[in-house]
Order: C-alpha cells, then structure tokens, then sequence
C-alpha cells in the first residue's frame, strides 16, 4: 500500500495522468506554501465597501427585494472579490478573501454586505425547509444527527459533507473562543488517493447510495435521491459526500441497504479526507469570507465552546450560490443539482417556502447574471 500523496505529475494506475484538475488537488503543503487562494482586502477596499453599503442599506427592507444596482461598489474591490470566487469555482476550489469591513458593522450590516457582494458573483440559493436564502450559522441546540438537523445550527463536529449549490461563501462575523475551526479537504486529492491505494472502493463510490432529503422535500416529492458519491466528467472529478445523509437515507422507507463493501468505502474515503496532509485546518477569523466549491472541496467543521455574551456569540453568515461559469456536471448528478450545463440557475434547497417574492428574485438575478432560470429545474 502506498501512504504518500500523489505528486502532480504522478500516474496511480498504468501511466494515464490521474482524473481532475491538478489545481482542485491540493494538499496542506501546497496551500501552504503557495498563499495565492487567499485575498486580502485593504483599507481603501473596506471603505468602499461600507461606503456603499450604508448607501444602499434600507433597514427593514427584505433582502430578496435588493438588486446588484443597489451596491455598485468599486471595480478596484470587485476585481478582488471576482478573483477569489472564480479561484474557488475553477481554480484550487477553495479561496479566502480576508479583511472585509467588521470594525464598528451591526451583524444586520455585515449579514447585507455578505449578501451584496453575492448579487455581484452568482444566483443565491434556498437553503432549507424554510427557503432561506441567507442562514446564520450559530448554535441554537440542533441535533445534528437527527434525521431532520442541519449542521449549521448545532455546535456539533460534523461530518465531511457539500453544501447544495456551485459554491458555499462563509463569512464570519464572531469566532468562537475554543473550537469552531473549520476542516476543509480536497475532494479530487482525497479519490487521487483513494485510486492508488484501493481502487475497487473508489469505483465502489461511483455506484448510486442514497441520500436522505432530511425532511426537506416538498409533499409528494421523494425522501431521498439516488446519486454517486463520486463521478466524472470529462477531465473533472465531483464529489457528493454527505455521511450524514446517506446512512439517514438508508433508514428510509423503500430505500437499499448500503452494503459492507459501500461502508467500507465510505469509511475509507472518511479517513483519507482527515490525513493530516489532505485535511486543511481554517481558523475563520471575523472579516474573513470562507469560499469553496462544492465540487471539488469537503468542509466540516470541529466541535465549540461559544462565547456567554449575546453580541459575542460564534456568527457567520452562509451563502449559497449558484455561478454562472459552473463547469458541467455529469448526468448521474442531475437529479441532485436539478440542471447539468452551465448557464442554468442550479443547486439549493426549495424548502416549503417559496414563494413569488424568492422566484421574482430569482428570476431578476439570473438575468442580471446573464444565466437561465427554470424553476422546475431546481435541485436538491
Ligand atoms: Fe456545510
């Protein structure tokens, strides 16, 4: 067996270059020694930023109802923002814009700003069974393994998992004290491994598994989906993983058992995303945007120990969009993402409500962005 990372140029089989980008694959050493996925803000880019914002802020006002118009911050920090996200999109899957404006910013500030700067880049999307578009990531007692919980309201350790759309955009407004780190691995690196080391499990994960809804379909519609963990297209790797909703998927009615050899290569594939050398450990810190895409990166997040003050509490706000410049996914993802080919607003949560205000919303953000909405053609 062999325990070392694939170099770049490696071939793990019979002399073919490995599947997936090489910029997706990245190991701990190479972020760390290459400091390009991260962006820093300046002092003049804050200033625009919260300049507009404040300009453009009507308290009370629903985000839904916003438009890019309203925030028509500088090209000099949307050229910076525009980099980071096409880095996390198509580049290393994973980017960290660092220094957004927090000193003396309401968290209602901060939750807006997070959002304008979502107008500027891609389609936001629905995230749960209460159709929010914008979810504030802090521990309100959830059971995460429940067969309804949801991570981001729990102080749980979670699992390896995606988020539902191209790309999850994380921005922190509080840290924890203690904890609270956030683990991020690259998907592509973890199934490079995976092929030199076992590659029957790693066809294994390319078979269907299914994976629970957790409650979020609408009446009529199916608990679960039957997608790979992993599959290709073209030169490109994407990956699915979410433990928590395959073994609440096997649980359901009518669903297939997961046999042993699929657990052991979920098991497998779990222990490679925590190598010390895969798995990249990201202390947010306030004023940091956390960006990666779902296709390329896992995340999840260590257990913590919040703050007792109110206002100090661990809050980050979450983002999930869809980008206009989204690589194709392979079919066998389709009834997960609802549409395949770039262009076509994709990923999120529905939930129970939406409602004309989310599809108006919709609808005007995918034109701005220049892509196509068909809102029978959502996923998740
Ligand atoms: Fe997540």
């Amino acid at each position: 067996m062999t325990t070392g990372t694939i170099s770049k140029a490696q071939d793990p089989a019979a002399g073919k270059r490995p599947p997936g980008r090489d910029a997706s694959a990245w190991t701990v050493h190479d972020l760390t020694i290459d400091a390009r996925w991260i962006h820093p803000l300046d002092a003049e880019d804050r200033a625009d930023l919260l300049t507009v914002l404040r300009a453009g802020h009507r308290p009370g006002q629903p985000l839904l109802d916003y438009r890019r118009r309203d925030f028509p911050f500088g090209s000099r920090v949307l050229a910076k923002l525009k980099r980071a996200f096409e880095d996390a999109l198509n580049g290393r899957g994973v980017a960290l814009v660092k220094g957004l404006p927090r000193e003396g910013v309401s968290p209602e500030e901060f939750e807006l700003l997070t959002w304008a700067i979502g107008l500027h880049v891609g389609v936001a999307r629905p995230q749960d069974k209460l159709s929010r578009y914008i979810n504030m990531v802090k521990d309100v007692g959830a059971d995460y393994r429940s067969p309804t919980g949801r991570g981001y309201s729990s102080r749980a350790q979670l699992d390896f998992h995606i988020d539902g759309a191209d790309i999850v955009a994380l921005s922190c407004y509080n840290q924890a004290p203690e904890g609270g780190d956030s683990m991020c691995t690259s998907s592509v690196a973890a199934y490079r491994q995976l092929l030199i080391e076992r590659p029957d499990l790693a066809e294994v994960l390319r078979e269907p598994f299914p994976f629970s809804r957790q409650g979020e379909q609408k009446e009529g519609e199916v608990a679960f989906r039957q997608t790979p963990i992993y599959d290709l297209r073209g030169d490109n790797v994407f990956c699915g993983w979410n433990r928590n909703r395959v073994i609440n998927g096997a649980r359901l009615p009518n669903a297939p058992e997961i046999s042993a050899t699929q657990h052991e290569a979920m098991d497998s594939l779990d222990e490679i995303l925590r190598r010390p050398n895969l798995m990249y450990l990201m202390r947010l810190e306030a004023g940091d945007l956390q960006l990666l895409s779902n296709h390329t990166a896992l995340h999840s997040r260590t257990e913590f120990r919040d703050d007792e003050a109110e206002d100090k509490k661990r809050t980050l706000y979450r983002l999930w969009l869809s980008m206009p410049d989204a690589p194709p996914l392979p079919p066998s993802l389709a009834a997960f993402w609802g549409a395949i080919e770039p262009g076509i607003v994709r990923g999120g949560i529905e939930g129970h409500h939406y409602d004309d205000a989310c599809q108006r919303f919709d609808s005007a953000q995918a034109e701005a962005m220049g892509m196509r909405f068909d809102p029978q053609g959502m996923g998740l």
